[in-house]
């Protein structure tokens, strides 16, 4: 085994030379806050990418969800459906809008909403009368679900909006870790009402912190331009109708998404080489299960995530991650379940085994967009060295792209 060299992190930005021509225009023209015309652009650019009919930049992507769940209706004291497992920003969103999240488990095949589960909950755990649906546990209202496309992977999209469509619910969807991916061969951002992005640092494209929502419908793109900008009624004699929120997108950041948004196919293209290498150079390691692809989607593996399941490999997941962490390599598990959270622990979840299995398998891989191969066949190396103790094919042998 080659020694440890230089730190290969978990997921980095890749800021090019666009990024700083488009910021110092930016700067020079004096655009610091959100006045000026790269918001518009961003927007603008960013609707037309995904082919939707409107995009309202975020200061960030739980502004975006927190806006969208404003905008869907969700009222104080109803339950919001979401997977368990998923970072805590749309769970807590939900809390800022004084409702519940729910949370149901996810898919073993591509760790996403399980719509059966979705199903069982609806058809099991709630009662419909007098044309309102309720959880017969909490006695709670339940308006709407927020499933999360989480690590790059759609969601079962069209199976989950069938499901929405019968029962009246609202859908908004967290498309925050998976844009450039595709659902039926469309972007994100087309199948909901409702769909929340994020330009997080760690994010496929980043404007250091932003987030957009996107709509077809005009009414719900004004109003979350008018939430997101204090609620303002009359911009000069400073009249507001209702309580708003400061969470526009400054210029700075518009100007970085601008050039990141340029680099969007390069970027998709870039992790899903990334994977393709993942998925060839550890693939039958006993013990080691590889992300799949549904086949309704197009991923955009924004996080590339194995399985280490301990039982057939001689290490787990967080051990591996120690002995990859002595190697100068940066790895991650997931979240904790959220129906685990102690930030969460009021609210309503059905038994979430698979969210359990998977937060205590997982492990995310370097897969930053300027990854270099020479590096990743080093990660690679490393996680074979440690998951398969009797695997010692040379790495020449696995005809690594
Ligand atoms: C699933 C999910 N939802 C929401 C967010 C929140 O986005 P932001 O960090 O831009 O607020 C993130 C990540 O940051 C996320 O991973």
């Amino acid at each position: 085994m080659p020694r440890a060299t230089g730190f290969i992190p978990l997921c980095i930005p890749n800021i090019g030379v666009t990024e700083r021509a488009y910021v110092q225009e930016c700067l020079e023209a004096g655009w610091v806050s959100s006045a000026g015309p790269f918001v518009e652009r961003f927007e603008r650019e960013f609707a037309e990418t995904l082919g939707v009919s409107h995009a309202v930049a975020m200061a960030s992507g739980t502004a975006a969800l927190h806006t969208a769940l404003l905008l869907a209706g969700v009222q104080p004291g109803d339950e919001v459906i979401l997977p368990s497992l998923s970072f805590i920003a749309p769970a807590n969103a939900v809390r800022y809008v004084r409702a519940w999240p729910t949370f149901l488990d996810v898919d073993p095949h591509y760790w996403q909403l399980d719509p059966a589960e979705l199903r069982a909950f609806l058809r099991d755990d709630c009662t419909r009368s007098g044309g309102v649906l309720r959880n017969r546990r909490t006695g709670r209202r339940v308006v709407a679900v927020l499933p999360v496309d989480i690590l790059g992977h759609p969601c079962d999209l069209p199976a989950i909006n069938k499901i929405v469509e019968e029962y009246g619910l609202a859908l908004v969807e967290d498309a925050t870790e998976s844009l450039g991916a595709l659902c039926g061969g469309r972007p994100l951002g087309q199948r909901s009402r409702l769909t929340c992005f994020s330009f997080n640092g760690n994010k496929l494209m980043t404007t250091g912190s932003g987030g957009m929502v996107v709509t077809d419908d005009p009414q719900l793109a004004r109003r979350a331009r008018y939430l997101s900008t204090q609620a303002k009624d009359d911009a000069l004699e400073f009249v507001h109708q209702e309580i708003g929120y400061n969470y526009r997108l400054t210029s700075v950041q518009a100007a970085l998404g601008c050039a990141q948004l340029e680099r969007l196919e390069a970027f998709v293209a870039a992790k899903r080489r990334i994977a393709a290498r993942y998925a060839e150079g550890l693939r039958e390691l006993p013990g080691i299960h590889l992300m799949k692809e549904a086949p309704w989607a197009t991923a955009c593996y924004w996080m590339y995530t194995i399985l280490v399941d301990p039982e057939r490999c001689p290490t787990d997941s967080r051990s591996l991650l120690q002995e990859l962490a002595a190697r100068n390599i940066e790895t991650r598990p997931l979240w904790q379940p959220l129906h685990r959270s102690p930030a969460h622990h009021q609210s309503f979840a059905r038994a979430c085994p698979v969210a359990d299995r998977l937060n205590r398998l997982a492990l995310s891989l370097p897969c930053s967009t300027g990854l270099t191969e020479e590096d990743q066949r080093r990660v690679i190396a490393a996680v074979r060295h440690e998951s398969a103790a009797h695997d010692r094919r040379p790495l020449d042998s696995l005809h690594l792209r």
